[in-house]
């Protein structure tokens, strides 16, 4: 036999199995070949580091993780051996809250956000209300990192059938049933171990989109936001308990506004466990300065652009239109602008593009069809080329 296997995990488990977390940093591959890791912990030096998991997150060079202990493993005597770790808590200084009056690269109401932040620091989980597009999805990354927290891990409830969906999937294999842990359970464990190990940070879940959420998927999810922290899940293996650290917030988010029928589907129950927060869209001028800063267009050119989507939204907030373009139209629309395409065109090519009629104009330069959704829409655009 060429070499010989044997793991050494029992002996080194037991060694760092009450031991404080371990320390590892992010170092580019010499030969471009993506993120190596480092220890500096004496044991690990020549060692072959390898996760267990994928991050769920970017990882960049000199990035330092707080990370638990599972394994090690030597090969052959003449190569490294490998030690696996579990990434679990990124190395970031804890801010403290009432410092903190704006967020970075994200606009907020100044009440608001010290209504958030109070909130947050008592525990207390919230739900964001929004326009499509306003911010809801955005805001908890930017708030984790003006606290120094660890990045959210965002939950798409829609995809979800029922509660257990949230943790896992059972399964069998070999005759044996299992139960694989889903990445939000992955990030749970995270924050549990990191609590265990008296790891100061803190953990946010974006429960995305709540308002679609299926009936009675909702309801099995009620005991991990009221004050037991608790709930549990039937598994193929038995059942689990699931109690949640105290360094767990949730922020769940859901839409309001036009074209969004059914929002609100949350029962009374659910909707008492959150505190709302309306997250108004940006004014006029952060979204010119936020299009001219990410896009490169001009602020006339972003100016052209923002003013007729407000007008588009005012047009659908009064019923008139269906679909309201929000920020990621308008940038859509200045990608044509900063390469070049005409100023009109690109605005009703990038912004028009979602309503209902044929864009055909008669001889005086009106649309064709003149009570089209389309032709309604189309006059936002003329007002602001008329200026
Ligand atoms: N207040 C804001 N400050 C800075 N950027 C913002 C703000 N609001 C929205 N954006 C930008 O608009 C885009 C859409 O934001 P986001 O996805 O968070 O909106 P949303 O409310 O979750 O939308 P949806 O309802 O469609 O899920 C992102 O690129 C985000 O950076
Ligand atoms: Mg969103």
């Amino acid at each position: 036999m060429a070499g010989f296997l044997f793991t050494i995990h029992n002996a080194i488990k037991k060694e760092h199995a009450m031991a404080d977390l371990l320390r590892i940093t992010a170092k580019n591959h010499p030969a471009g070949k993506g993120i190596v890791w480092e220890s500096t912990d004496s044991q690990f030096l020549k060692t072959k580091i390898k996760l267990d998991t994928q991050p769920t997150e970017e990882i960049c060079e000199g990035d330092v993780w707080q990370v638990q202990f599972l394994d090690k493993t030597d090969s052959k005597p003449s190569s490294p051996s490998v030690v696996t770790f579990r990434l679990v808590a990124k190395v970031r200084e804890l801010k403290t809250w009432q410092k903190i009056t704006t967020l970075e690269d994200f606009w907020t109401d100044p009440d608001d956000l010290q209504d958030i932040l109070c909130w947050v620091n008592e525990g207390q989980d919230i739900i964001l209300i929004g326009e499509a597009g306003s911010g809801k999805t955005t805001l908890p990354f930017a708030l984790a990192r003006a606290l120094g927290w660890q990045e959210p891990y965002k939950v798409d409830v829609a995809m979800m059938k029922k509660a257990q969906d949230f943790f896992g999937k059972g399964g069998a294999a070999d005759g044996k049933a299992f139960f694989a842990e889903s990445p939000m359970m992955q990030y749970i464990r995270r924050a549990q171990i990191a609590y265990d190990n008296g790891i100061e940070s803190h953990f946010v879940i974006i429960l995305d989109e709540l308002n679609r959420v299926h009936a009675h998927t909702g309801d099995g999810l009620h005991g991990l936001f009221d004050d037991t922290r608790q709930i549990s899940i039937p598994t193929s293996e038995g059942g689990l308990v699931i109690k949640l650290p105290p360094n767990i917030h949730f922020f769940g988010t859901i839409n309001q506004g036009g074209s969004y029928v059914g929002t609100f589907q949350m029962d009374q129950a659910l909707k008492s466990r959150f505190a709302p927060i309306y997250v108004p869209a940006m004014p006029r001028d952060v979204e010119v300065r936020k299009l001219t800063k990410e896009v490169g267009v001009t602020e006339k050119e972003a100016g052209h652009i923002v003013d007729t989507a407000r007008k588009l939204r005012e047009a659908c907030g009064a019923g008139q239109l269906e679909f309201a373009p929000d920020y990621r139209v308008c940038r859509s629309t200045a990608y044509l602008i900063k390469n070049g395409r005409p100023l009109r065109r690109s605005l009703i090519k990038g912004l028009l593009g979602w309503y209902n009629g044929r864009f055909e104009l008669d001889h005086r330069g009106e649309i064709m069809d003149p009570n089209s959704e389309l032709a309604k829409a189309y006059s936002a655009i003329r007002a602001i080329m008329a200026k």
